[in-house]
């Protein structure tokens, strides 16, 4: 019989690691129940390469809601096409209880796994995000608890999934979640995902909508190395974002055109080139998550700036997830099952997609 009055630093041994290692509500965590690779987070940025995000399906307020609902033939075209990795934005705020302990709805967690195991079946990486968690711009201290527990069921449920699923902590935080106050919540966040998820490579990004210059001012643990930075790139937005019903004034800016001459590169070469060299400095690989031109600008333009933008990050060393495959700025016709051939060629040169399928 175990008697603590007896064995006094071994139950305090063993209270110390059990409640050391308790969730954030408690519970006690699950490890996996095998050994998953811990790969370089430089290494694995090598291998997500080139992708695509699925966008406006799993974070809209309700899938179908904004025209798009997953089916598996998408999935099989992304990957003909030479794509790397799928990134998967997902709403699950509005899929979950807002008391604790924030129980994420079954069916939900169903539907993300058969999209998940839609691209890790044909041999794709996928970054599985929280996405358009809303409050947690308007109201961060209010959400960082839900947000937390959301992550804790997310990281529990696929603690047993190859070291090709990744998850990316949250999409663009902006406005009240202030730099400082950020670097205090991923700090947490990370901390729980760790308990279940020991070395599975992470994707964090800076404030402001995950803004290159926003970069300085993003702090990591310094003693995590599965980390992996993201960044979105829409510049100049002005080009970019004409015509976007969602952003205040785009209308007037319908019609600008992007030429590619050497000031229009050179615009974007520095933005770029001032990001690689932070994570240079930093020892940690970026990963450009989101860049794309809205379908309201020209087609040329948009070919020239995509290949333009793809080509850099790659010359400087970041993997990279074009927004979006589908939809507004999509490079794929879901009613046709057809392709916009120049928008996906310039992401995916044809000579080199026998390098991307690798
Ligand atoms: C948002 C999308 C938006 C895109 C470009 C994404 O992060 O989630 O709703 O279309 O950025 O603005």
């Amino acid at each position: 019989m175990f008697a603590p009055n007896r064995y006094p630093l071994l139950f305090l041994t063993v209270f110390v690691l059990v409640v050391g290692s308790l969730g954030c509500d408690g519970s006690t965590p699950t490890e996996p129940d095998r050994d998953i690779p811990d790969v370089d987070p430089f290494e694995m940025n090598a291998r997500l390469a080139r992708g695509v995000n699925f966008g406006n399906a799993l974070e809209a307020p309700r899938e179908g809601e904004w025209g798009i609902t997953l089916d598996a033939r998408q999935f099989q075209r992304a990957k003909e096409a030479g794509f790397n990795t799928i990134r998967l934005p997902v709403r699950w705020s509005n899929h979950a209880s807002s008391t604790a302990p924030y129980t994420i709805d079954a069916s939900f967690f169903n539907r993300v796994d058969w999209a998940i195991n839609q691209a890790l079946s044909r041999d794709m990486n996928v970054i599985l995000n929280v996405h358009h968690y809303e409050e947690m711009a308007s109201n961060p201290r209010d959400h960082r608890d839900r947000w937390l527990g959301l992550w804790k069921q997310i990281a529990e449920h696929y603690r047993n999934y190859d070291e090709n699923l990744l998850f990316e902590l949250l999409n663009e935080p902006n406005n009240q979640l202030t730099a400082s106050l950020w670097n205090e919540f991923l700090d947490a966040c990370i901390q729980e995902i760790r308990l279940t998820n020991p070395t599975r490579n992470l994707i964090v990004g800076p404030v402001f909508w995950n803004n290159t210059n926003s970069l300085p001012q993003l702090q990591l643990p310094a003693d995590d190395d599965n980390l992996i930075v993201t960044i979105h790139f829409y510049e100049p937005f002005m080009f970019t974002h004409q015509g976007a019903e969602w952003v205040n004034g785009a209308d007037a800016w319908l019609g600008t055109q992007w030429f590619g001459t050497t000031q229009d590169q050179a615009f974007v070469t520095n933005i770029l080139e001032r990001a690689a060299a932070w994570g240079t400095t930093n020892n940690r690989p970026l990963f450009l998550g989101e860049f794309g031109a809205y379908s309201q600008a020209d087609m040329f333009s948009r070919v020239r700036w995509t290949d333009y933008v793809a080509r850099e990050a790659e010359r400087l060393g970041m993997s990279w997830s074009y927004w979006e495959f589908m939809s507004g700025f999509g490079i794929y016709n879901i009613s046709n099952d057809s392709w916009n051939e120049a928008l996906r060629d310039a992401l995916l040169p044809p000579a080199t997609t026998a390098v991307a399928k690798r």
